[in-house]
């Protein structure tokens, strides 16, 4: 016979095969496994809701589900929003699960800093971060000057002087970009300013975590040859480590200069590393990681949680009246400026607000993590050295089983505790509410950050009433932060104009 009656016989059984296949998941809702190709053909048309996506399919799995990229790639990717899995793979068998290699290929950019490492590094790392910058003895009062200048010199004239459709996502990421180059480098770029100039490495950070997100998602051979040829977010990932490299070094260097005797918490950072055991080959390049982990940690994950939470409360203008009026009541009358770190605690609404938007949108939206031995997680998948495995942190405050029917709705109210707990404010368990992440690897600036939010949205809050403009597209972006692809435009109605108007 020749081939041309082969494919004649085949045919047949070739589109009944693709019938009943397409039929059968069409109706499961669960993406197909063809051969060979795998789920590549959803993969693709899917990518640009990736999280969406993945909900969709964790919805009707219990939780996990093994997303099979073409045969030839090893792609393949279990992804999980179960809170035993989470549990289990953040806490309880930490040790089996680190970052490892895969991780700090696709993160190469942050080099040996302490989102990329492993083992004794991470240690090292984790401990002087803390103890030599958070612990610091004035690192709060520090923190609480930063911020409310900023707000005052910043934000608040940026704002007064912005048109009907400001992006306040932009705004956000130039406030927390400010912030932390004054919190680790000691050095205001002054990004928010009127006319809001161009700060390349400001820029940065969004082309970076946009590429990032890419390569999860493609054979390494793919982006590597891209990488070489300077194609595509490949090549806006090239700029971005540029544009890192010359303004951390320029920053170090002017410091440098400047004063051998500096008290701030740079040089505390720099101490706190002397002696310790580090890549020593070159010191310049490891402040270089540490403080470029720390920025990319401190400016969009903030910048991000402040967005979400503006946008919710835009269609909720009921909750932004209560919060307005718990913090009128806290001030007693005065101005926002009065309140103090401590006071912020008693805020509640505004503490039930930040934690819906943390829940709905979280500015981590997914964690990527592989075993170092094979293990059987709690869901009954074995996994290996070979699986990646991600774990869907926005899909998890999706999930009915999790939050209850509601789980979509907006509501500050899910976050007050009725007991006698003191401070009336409900706490969930990390594994079952990941924003800060869980287990030994926990966020180390969730504090700061629930300051920073708290204080920037007091003082906006206080100021103005924040409308969406009309007819403008929110969604999540492609990226490994849950950033808004196209931002978030409003226009802000001054308080004294909405008192003097009702
Ligand atoms: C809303 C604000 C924030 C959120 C939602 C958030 C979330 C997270 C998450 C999910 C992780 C785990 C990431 C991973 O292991 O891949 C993490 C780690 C970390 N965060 Fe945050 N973060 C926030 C603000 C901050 C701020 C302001 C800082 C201060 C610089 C900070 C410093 C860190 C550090 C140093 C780690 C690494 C911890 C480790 O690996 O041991 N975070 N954060
Ligand atoms: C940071 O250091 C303090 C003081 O030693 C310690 O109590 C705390 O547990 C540490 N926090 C973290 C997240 O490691
Ligand atoms: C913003 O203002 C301009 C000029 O005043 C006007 O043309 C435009 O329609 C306004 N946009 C919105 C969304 O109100
Ligand atoms: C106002 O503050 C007082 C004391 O701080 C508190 O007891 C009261 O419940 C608050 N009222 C409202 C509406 O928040
Ligand atoms: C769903 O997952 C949970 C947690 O892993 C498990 O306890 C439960 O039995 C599972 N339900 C079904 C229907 O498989």
């Amino acid at each position: 016979m020749s081939p041309l009656h082969y494919s004649g016989i085949l045919l047949p059984f070739i589109i009944l095969f693709i019938s009943v296949t397409v039929f059968l998941h069409r109706r499961k809702g669960i993406p197909i496994n063809w051969p060979l190709l795998g789920m590549t053909p959803e993969i693709l048309l899917n990518i640009h809701r990736i999280h969406n996506f993945a909900t969709d399919f964790l919805k009707l799995t219990n939780g996990t589900f093994l997303l099979k990229g073409p045969w030839f790639a090893n792609i393949d990717m279990l992804f999980t929003s179960d809170p035993a899995n989470i549990h289990y793979i953040l806490s309880k068998n930490f040790p089996n699960y680190p970052k490892g290699p895969d991780f700090r290929k696709l993160f190469d950019i942050l080099g040996d800093g302490i989102f990329n490492s492993d083992h004794e590094l991470w240690e090292i790392h984790r401990k002087t971060t803390n103890m030599s910058l958070f612990k610091h003895p004035d690192f709060q009062t520090i923190l609480e000057t930063i911020i409310k200048n900023k707000i005052e010199k910043g934000l608040l004239p940026v704002l007064e002087h912005s048109n009907n459709e400001t992006d306040l996502q932009e705004v956000f990421q130039r406030f927390t970009f400010d912030t932390i180059c004054l919190l680790v480098l000691d050095y205001d770029p002054e990004s928010l300013s009127l006319g809001l100039p161009i700060v390349a490495c400001e820029k940065a950070f969004t082309d970076m975590e946009e590429a990032i997100l890419l390569r999860h998602f493609m054979p390494e051979m793919v982006w590597k040859l891209q990488k070489r040829f300077g194609l595509g977010k490949e090549k806006k990932l090239s700029e971005a480590w540029k544009a890192f490299d010359e303004f951390i070094y320029k920053c170090l260097a002017r410091k440098e200069k400047e004063d051998k005797e500096s008290t701030g918490l740079l040089t505390s950072l720099m101490n706190g590393f002397n002696g310790k055991s580090v890549p020593s080959c070159d010191s310049k390049k490891f402040l270089r990681d540490t403080i470029l982990n720390l920025m990319v940690a401190g400016r969009d994950t903030t910048s991000t949680a402040l967005s979400w939470f503006f946008y919710l409360l835009a269609q909720h203008p009921s909750v932004e009246n209560k919060i307005r009026k718990e913090i009128e009541n806290k001030t007693r009358g005065g101005k926002w400026k009065t309140i103090t770190i401590k006071e912020l605690e008693g805020l509640i609404y505004l503490h039930g607000g930040i934690s819906e938007a943390l829940r709905l949108y979280p500015p981590v939206g997914l964690e990527h993590k592989s075993p170092m031995k094979p293990d059987i997680l709690p869901s009954g998948h074995v996994v290996d050295k070979e699986t990646r495995i991600i774990l869907s942190f926005y899909s998890m405050g999706r999930m009915e089983g999790l939050w209850g029917n509601d789980c979509l709705e907006f509501k500050p109210e899910r976050w007050f505790s009725k007991g006698g707990n003191g401070n009336g404010i409900k706490h969930e368990p990390s594994y079952k509410f990941p924003a800060f992440h869980a287990g030994p690897r926990t966020c180390l600036g969730k504090e700061m950050g629930m300051i920073q939010m708290k204080m920037t949205a007091i003082a906006v809050i206080c100021n103005y009433r924040v409308e969406l403009v009309e007819g403008h597209l929110v969604c999540p972006s492609d990226s490994i932060i849950l950033q808004m692809k196209y931002g978030l435009k409003v226009r802000l109605a001054p308080m004294e104009t909405i008192n003097q108007g009702g």
